[in-house]
């Protein structure tokens, strides 16, 4: 983990209070299975286990439309599911809610691991209190989940069946298999890797790419756009989010207007069929609203972005990316979505006193509230967040770099 001056500051308070402090010793000890709950200690000082059932309804709207249903419409075979960094299951009961409003077979699973022991014994209850089931509305909530006392609400019995949870370290080797040592339909790790150290970032990118069926989807958070996407992925991108499919000739790809990668049109949900998971006709939470369309300058930015992205997204940290976000910025001085891209883009080319100052001239047009937001990334509030800790991440690598 790229880890924050806080969370070193826990870490350290933390083994400060040891008696004997840190030592050679200590460390072999939570390495060790009488250290377990040691380590554990220490791994929930630092993780950072902030979920929310449908957490990010865009992205979650364009995985109904665009990869599940098509999936659930052809595949006639139960689906398997991972959320990895599920931190207290939000985000497995997301999807079996998702699986069964779609209709998906009841064989369906979805497997929820993370890193932490706490979150992963609070996460097998798959109870959420009356505040956190706030997002979901009432006709799904009424459906899909049942009260358990004391105003919480847990899933109803037989999708939480369908849920599996196993502790796993994402650095550890080897990674979980779905059933019959099948490859998984898809990958949900989200909010996990912007933690992560770069070459962390990629080893487990990579690592997921291997578990996916072929023709599977890994899911990132929009505040984790793949620079390098590995050879055996190739980006997705629909109106809201992107996704990474594991590389198959022909599958899914319909040229787009703009000649970028675009996933098959939605298909139809095909009608309840019996032996599957009850379709719900009209239960799909309200589309977000439309945003402010662009246009002149903006909308010029807007397609220069999107070309960046695609190359970014599709491994190219290339002078010419670079130029083309610069282009975009002359146009729209504050998207400010191009200009933290282009310290990514900076930032691996290994200029990071430049990528410094441009995820500090992004994060100033965030704070005062000049940046423009853009439809197919992070919103702004995401975006703040990768901004502070890209400055983080670059200013412990080589900093401090001076202002200007
Ligand atoms: C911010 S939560 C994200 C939860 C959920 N995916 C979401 O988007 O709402 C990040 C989770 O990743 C877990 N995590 C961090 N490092 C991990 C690792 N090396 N292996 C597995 N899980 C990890 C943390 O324990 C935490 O629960």
């Amino acid at each position: 983990m790229a880890l924050s001056d806080l969370q070193c500051r826990r870490i350290d308070e933390k083994l400060a209070a040891r008696p004997g402090g840190p030592s050679v010793y200590f460390l072999l000890h939570l390495q060790s299975p009488a250290g377990a709950a040691d380590l554990a200690e220490l791994i929930d000082a630092i993780s950072v286990q902030k979920t929310e059932l449908f957490r990010d309804e865009s992205q979650l709207s364009a995985l109904r439309t665009h990869v599940l249903e098509p999936m659930v419409a052809r595949m006639h075979r139960p689906l398997r599911l991972w959320s990895a960094g599920c931190a207290t299951g939000e985000e497995v009961a997301t999807l079996l809610v998702m699986l069964a409003e779609l209709g998906a077979d009841p064989g369906s699973t979805v497997l929820g691991t993370d890193i932490s022991e706490t979150a992963i014994a609070k996460a097998r209850e798959l109870c959420f209190t009356s505040e956190q089931m706030q997002r979901v509305p009432p006709m799904v909530r009424d459906r899909w989940f049942v009260p358990a006392g004391l105003g919480r609400f847990t899933l109803v019995g037989h999708l939480k069946e369908r849920a599996r949870f196993l502790c796993h370290n994402l650095m550890d080797m080897p990674y979980p298999r779905a059933e019959e040592g099948q490859g998984f339909d898809v990958i949900a790790c989200r909010n996990v890797l912007i933690y992560f150290t770069p070459e962390s970032f990629e080893k487990v990118v990579v690592t997921l790419a291997g578990r996916l069926a072929p023709e599977g989807m890994l899911m990132l958070s929009a505040a984790e756009p793949l620079l390098r996407a590995p050879p055996v992925l190739r980006t997705v991108r629909c109106d809201q989010a992107f996704f990474y499919a594991r590389a198959q000739e022909g599958a899914l790809k319909t040229p787009s207007a703009t000649g970028l990668p675009a996933v098959a049109p939605a298909k139809a949900p095909e009608s309840p069929i019996s032996g599957r998971f009850p379709a719900v006709g009209a239960t799909k939470p309200p589309e977000p609203p439309a945003p402010v369309q662009p246009s002149g300058p903006h909308l010029e930015a807007d397609a220069l972005f999107a070309q960046a992205l695609e190359w970014a997204g599709g491994g190219e940290a290339s002078p010419q990316t670079a130029d083309t976000l610069r282009s975009c910025l002359v146009l729209d001085p504050d998207l400010a979505a191009a200009r933290y891209l282009l310290g990514l883009v900076l930032e691996q080319r290994g200029a990071l006193a430049e990528a410094a100052e441009e995820y500090r001239r992004a994060l100033r047009s965030l704070e005062e509230g000049r940046a423009r937001a853009t439809p197919f990334f992070l919103n702004n509030a995401r975006l703040l967040v990768a901004c502070v800790r890209a400055v983080e991440r670059v200013e412990r690598t080589g900093g401090p770099f001076p202002q200007r």
